[in-house]
């Protein structure tokens, strides 16, 4: 069968948490046999080698003399994607509530997004790859064939972090969720913010697959005008 995107298409899928990113991303790589790169996992990481190596994350300048010392490796596998840091398996540890409640403040610091940024510039040069993040479609990827910009309302973000976190409480995670977004929203250096020529897509009332067909359809329209 023919695939519905070329095997070069770039697809930058952007928004905050609990907006379905993650799920959406890897569903339309796999659909359309594409590459993924899950590029908040990456800022996690990084926070999560600061946090082992006893730097004070409260401190910019620390974290921007350190930024360029973990080896950060991300396999890009949709069905089963990794990430390891300085060789040791991430995957675990990045999701930990003390690494979420981090997150923010590193990846504000300009020389983590430098580095970063190199890394996904770097795993996404050879095309055919779907990647998520906050930031894709404004300043990692701006040639980007499809900017998708996905939201949904902080009553149903909140529930489907909670769904994701079992036993968690909703009000607790809404207030997380909603501190980490203006954080990252307000942020100096690329914070989240919808690409001038991405398409928005609200997922409040839709189900992930109604989301993939979505996002499939989409590519294929690209791929059309391309
Ligand atoms: O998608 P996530 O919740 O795992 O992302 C974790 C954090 O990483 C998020 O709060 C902000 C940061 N991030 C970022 O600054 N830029 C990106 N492209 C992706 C994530």
């Amino acid at each position: 069968m023919e695939s519905a995107a070329p095997a070069t298409v770039i697809v930058a899928i952007d928004g905050p948490s609990g907006t379905g990113k993650s799920s959406t991303s890897k569903a339309v790589a796999a659909e359309l046999g594409l590459r993924y790169l899950d590029t908040g996992a990456q800022y996690r990481a990084i926070t999560w080698w600061m946090v082992t190596n006893g730097i004070d994350i409260d401190d910019p300048a620390a974290i921007a003399a350190a930024a360029d010392k973990p080896e950060i490796v991300s396999g890009t596998d949709p069905a089963a994607p990794t990430i390891t840091v300085d060789g040791q398996d991430a995957a675990g540890p990045i999701r930990t509530q003390e690494v979420t409640s981090k997150v923010s403040a590193v990846s504000a610091v300009p020389e983590v997004r430098t580095r970063i940024t190199e890394l996904q510039r770097a795993i996404a040069a050879a095309g055919g790859i779907v990647v998520e993040g906050r930031d894709i479609g404004t300043t990692v990827l701006p040639d980007a064939d499809l900017k998708v910009f996905l939201t949904a309302s902080p009553e149903v973000r909140a529930a489907r972090r909670s769904g994701e976190l079992k036993n968690s409480d909703v009000a607790a995670t809404q207030a997380a969720l909603v501190q980490r977004d203006a954080a990252d929203s307000s942020r100096k250096t690329s914070p989240l913010k919808k690409a001038g020529d991405a398409v928005e897509v609200d997922t409040s009332d839709l189900t992930l697959q109604q989301v993939v067909e979505c996002v499939v359809t989409l590519v294929g329209e690209k791929r059309v005008v391309a």
